[in-house]
């Protein structure tokens, strides 16, 4: 088996990082990988934040994993983009055919139906895809979801329904 095969079944979650960054080829190679995610109707509702500059915020200091690694990105969602993107779509298909009421009864049973709006659910797709593809490159990294998403939101300045729903400390483990 090949080594990157090796980092994955080798995977584990890193609290203590090295000081050394990821280069940044690796991290463009990492989004890349993300943006191939597969998302419902290709709606693409997530994007990835590079948000190392918080790393000494104090909605952070609980968080051990974030005081030592170089690198703090951020996934966000946006509910209301999906939704935009999956009326365009089906008024393209069906145009005249398809009024609000209908619309309204699509979303409702399918994209709204689960508890988490699905452009969360498509958020941890998109996580899985891009912390394998920095753990098969040899780094490593820690999910967040212990964090408070209305002051993460209020600090990092997103507009509209936009919402940080994890995330991940990176860099190089510390043995
Ligand atoms: C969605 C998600 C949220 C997590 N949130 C946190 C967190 O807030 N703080 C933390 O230290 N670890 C967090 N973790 C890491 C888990 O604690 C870790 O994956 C788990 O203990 C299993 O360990 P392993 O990844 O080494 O297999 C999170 C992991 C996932 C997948």
């Amino acid at each position: 088996m090949g080594a990157e095969i090796d980092r994955l079944l080798n995977r584990h979650t890193v609290r203590d990082f090295t000081e050394e960054k990821i280069p940044q080829e690796l991290i463009d190679t990492a989004l890349q990988i993300a943006v191939k995610t597969p998302t419902s109707f290709n709606s693409h509702p997530v994007r990835i934040l590079d948000i190392s500059q918080h790393k000494n915020a104090e909605w952070l200091s609980h968080q051990v994993s974030v005081q030592t690694a170089p690198h703090l990105f951020a996934l966000t969602f946006s509910s209301q983009l999906a939704e935009k993107h999956i009326r365009e779509k089906f008024s393209e298909k069906f145009g005249g055919d398809m009024n609000e009421e209908k619309m309204e009864k699509i979303l409702d049973s399918s994209v709204r139906a689960s508890g988490d709006h699905y452009a969360e659910l498509q958020l941890y797709l998109v996580a899985g895809y891009f912390s394998a593809s920095i753990e098969v490159q040899g780094g490593s990294g820690c999910w967040i979801r212990g964090f408070d998403r209305d002051i993460a939101k209020k600090e990092l300045q997103l507009e509209g329904d936009e919402t940080p729903g994890l995330l991940f400390a990176a860099g190089f483990e510390k043995k």
